[in-house]
């Protein structure tokens, strides 16, 4: 017997304000707030079916058996929302991405916005945007910013329970585009979730927290204004802050390989000549170079020749997670 089954799509999104350690790492309350853009047209498509004849959860990305540890985390969030909707059927799940592994897209935010919309409304529960994010949350930190569309703010107050994110602009307020200069592709020596746990031995890490809420009210003032040059300035102090806290903890995490720094120092030099670009980094070598949509294609030219660079995406504000 079936007892429902839904489908769903999320974006990944790009961090403008890092989330980098966790207060409570089990419930994944973050340490600091953070702002994030969705990325549109980079999804993740998932179906979610519960199903009475199975004998054990089942996963499936892109169109593979999932490995032993994606399942056990995506098991783990299907027991919270079978708590949630006291049922205890097993599911079989079909996750797809329309962009490739080791594009230096994070796949987890776009993965897990998904699965909570077809989680929940397959296991008969109806949530509310902000219930969602929260679920996402629960999955990956990242993905409750992946719920609500366009501008997206994960706020924080001190290590609170229900903490999820919403929207402070929709994706229209500000054409703004994600160039993503893909550098490596190689699988990253360290996922995030033990990168968060390593976060406090950093020394640097109480100050980067301290600071954030200052960075948090630039950097939304910045995209309500739409004032690039105060975002440029915000989002690069943010993200060397950040990985300024990964290089110097215990054991210390270098993501950068030489093309990600020239990637950094040409933007840098493009921008003092007056070409609007500033660049952030996630958990990987990947640089996400933002910009007005009206420089993005001479933008995406640039970068192409920066030897290192070999391939460019790129991505305008997306919408929100939904149901297909
Ligand atoms: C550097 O959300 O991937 O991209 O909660 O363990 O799944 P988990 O971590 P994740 O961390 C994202 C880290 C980041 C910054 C950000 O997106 O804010």
């Amino acid at each position: 017997m079936l007892l429902g089954t839904a489908t769903a799509i999320g974006c990944a999104n790009i961090a403008l304000i890092k989330y980098w350690g966790n207060c409570d790492p089990d419930a994944r309350i973050p340490a600091n707030g953070s702002i994030s853009m969705n990325l549109d047209g980079l999804v993740t498509r998932t179906s979610v079916t519960f199903d009475s004849s199975l004998s054990l959860d089942q996963l499936s990305l892109n169109n593979q058996a999932a490995s032993a540890p994606a399942l056990a985390r995506v098991v783990e969030f299907l027991d919270t929302v079978r708590r949630m909707a006291g049922i205890q059927m097993y599911a079989y799940v079909e996750s797809e991405n329309n962009f490739p592994m080791g594009a230096g897209i994070a796949s987890s935010a776009s993965a897990f916005a998904a699965l909570s919309l077809a989680t929940s409304r397959a296991a008969g529960l109806e949530l509310n945007e902000r219930q969602l994010s929260q679920l996402a949350r629960s999955g990956s930190g990242s993905a409750c910013r992946s719920v609500p569309g366009g501008f997206v703010e994960w706020k924080v107050a001190a290590c609170d329970i229900d903490s999820a994110a919403e929207s402070i602009a929709p994706p229209g307020y500000w054409d703004l585009v994600d160039c993503i200069a893909v550098v490596s592709q190689a699988q990253k020596p360290t996922g995030s979730t033990e990168g968060h746990s390593l976060a406090y031995t950093s020394p640097l890490q109480t100050a980067r927290v301290n600071g954030a809420p200052e960075r948090l009210d630039i950097c939304r003032r910045a995209i309500l204004e739409k004032d690039f040059e105060t975002l440029a300035n915000i989002v690069e102090l943010d993200s060397n802050m950040m990985h300024a806290v990964m290089m110097t903890t215990r054991p210390p995490i270098l993501y950068w390989q030489p093309a990600t720094l020239a990637v950094m120092h040409a933007v840098t030099a493009w921008r003092k000549n007056g070409l609007s670009a500033c660049y952030t980094i996630d958990a990987g070598p990947n640089v996400h170079v933002l910009c007005p949509a009206a420089s993005a294609s001479d933008l995406n030219n640039l970068l192409r020749q920066i030897p290192g660079v070999q391939q460019v995406y790129q991505a305008h504000p997306g919408g929100p997670a939904r149901y297909l």
